[in-house]
């Protein structure tokens, strides 16, 4: 395995749930790390305990589904970090209903958020890893993008496009060694699943943030000859 000390990471969402407990190994690998999300008073309480463990932190604050908001965001977190190695895309919204209750602006936002977020947060820090030579980028779908279900239909069709997007940058971009890593995570403590009602989020039984984190640590760990394109993860026996 390599050693990820002093790389830098931007993670969208990174203020809470999975994208926290993601910053949170990622720095004590040693990896300097700026984060998004919308809500400042997290951000910046996040940065603070991530410097608390010794690296670099910053964040920017912007709305992941706007275009111009994710290129100048992500162009001063690089400005401010002094570059950037790996992207974890992550930030996303979990807005559930049947198809007769959800609103078309409902799916507009999803749709938007989920996919469009990635594929701007993606093409701003792509021109940074093309030059470098190398770098990685993590996508954050869901296994709800592997097969639709009710109450979930925009959300599981903006996952399914989150993964056929990360498979055709993957197909492009590995030519210049940039790994683009696709994950399809199960259900997860957060707070987007227990607001959905998906979980209690029993740490007996549930999968936590930190077991995704461990997981997206230890494949970002493995020799740059080797990605791991797609993989899953559940709860044993929630
Ligand atoms: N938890 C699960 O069971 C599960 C399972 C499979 C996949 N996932 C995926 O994992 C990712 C993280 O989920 P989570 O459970 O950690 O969710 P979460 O606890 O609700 O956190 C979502 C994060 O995304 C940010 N975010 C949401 N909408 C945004 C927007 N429009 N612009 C910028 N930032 C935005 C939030 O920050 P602000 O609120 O400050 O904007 C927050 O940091 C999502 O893509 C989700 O779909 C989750």
């Amino acid at each position: 395995m390599i050693s990820l000390k002093g790389k830098i990471a931007i993670i969208t969402g990174g203020s809470r749930g999975l994208g926290k407990a993601i910053a949170t190994l990622l720095a004590q690998e040693g990896v300097n790390i700026g984060i998004t999300g919308r809500n400042e008073a997290n951000l910046r309480s996040a940065v603070e305990e991530l410097k608390g463990l010794g690296v670099k932190a910053a964040y920017a604050a912007f709305d992941i589904s706007s275009e111009a908001a994710v290129k100048s965001g992500i162009d001063a977190l690089v400005a401010e970090l002094g570059g950037v190695d790996i992207l974890v895309n992550n930030a996303g919204i979990g807005k559930m209903g049947t198809l007769e209750a959800m609103s078309s602006e409902d799916w507009q936002e999803v749709i938007q958020t989920n996919l469009f977020g990635v594929y701007y947060a993606a093409m701003a820090v792509y021109p940074y890893l093309k030059e470098k030579g190398e770098g990685d980028i993590v996508n954050v779908s869901s296994t709800a993008g592997l097969k639709g279900g009710a109450h979930m239909s925009a959300y599981a069709a903006s996952k399914a496009a989150v993964i056929s997007l990360s498979q055709s940058m993957m197909a492009e971009w590995r030519k210049q060694n940039i790994r683009v890593i696709t994950l399809t995570p199960s259900t997860i403590a957060s707070d987007m699943s227990i607001q959905a009602g998906l979980t209690d989020g029993n740490p007996e039984k549930v999968l936590q943030p930190e077991d995704f984190a461990e997981w997206v640590r230890d494949i970002l760990k493995m020799n740059r000859r080797a990605l791991i394109a797609n993989g899953s993860i559940f709860s044993t026996n929630p």
